[in-house]
């Protein structure tokens, strides 16, 4: 077994868990916080994403021994008190989301978009550059958040969502 100390939403956690447990089975399994959904598994539809330290993660495919210190912050931590997050609001009024099992994903990995985004980082999916000071178009949402599937095929919803909170 391995201590795992993170803070998870703003509160600090001690965890002893079987070093191959993922950051996925940590959140929902261990600490309860079952809005990070699980879809695959394996890397391939973003329904799992948190955000470490404010970037965004699989976390399907992290060790939970290997964010042992770090921030995490899931779909429970992101409004404040009771205002919900401005994205949580945009998708809302924009119907982003049909069955809502991507949604959370969707929400923690467009928080993550856009800080990296803001800061000219080159997408952490396709690896393009940020083009500085230019808003972001319908096709650069798509592209950088193309690891976030929605199998209700909500993707305008989700887009004009994103687009609203980047203006
Ligand atoms: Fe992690 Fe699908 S559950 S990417």
């Amino acid at each position: 077994m391995a201590e795992v100390r993170m803070r998870v939403n703003g509160t600090a956690r001690s965890l002893d868990l079987d070093p191959r447990v993922s950051l996925l089975d940590a959140l929902r399994e261990h600490l309860g916080l079952t809005g990070t959904k699980k879809g695959c598994d394996q890397g391939a539809c973003g329904a799992c994403t948190v955000l470490a330290d404010g970037e965004r993660v699989n976390s399907c495919l992290a060790l939970a021994v290997q964010y042992s210190g770090r921030e995490i912050t899931t779909i429970e931590g992101i409004s404040a008190g009771d205002r919900p997050h401005p994205l949580q609001t945009a998708f809302v009024g924009h119907d982003g989301f049909q069955c809502g099992y991507c949604t959370s994903g969707q929400i923690c990995s467009a928080i993550g978009m856009l800080a990296e985004h803001r800061a000219g980082a080159p997408s952490a999916v396709t690896g393009h550059l940020a083009a500085t000071g230019v808003p972001l178009s319908d096709a650069e949402i798509r592209e950088r958040m193309s690891g976030n599937l929605c199998r209700c095929g909500a993707y305008n919803g989700i887009v004009g969502a994103i687009q609203e909170v980047a203006a």
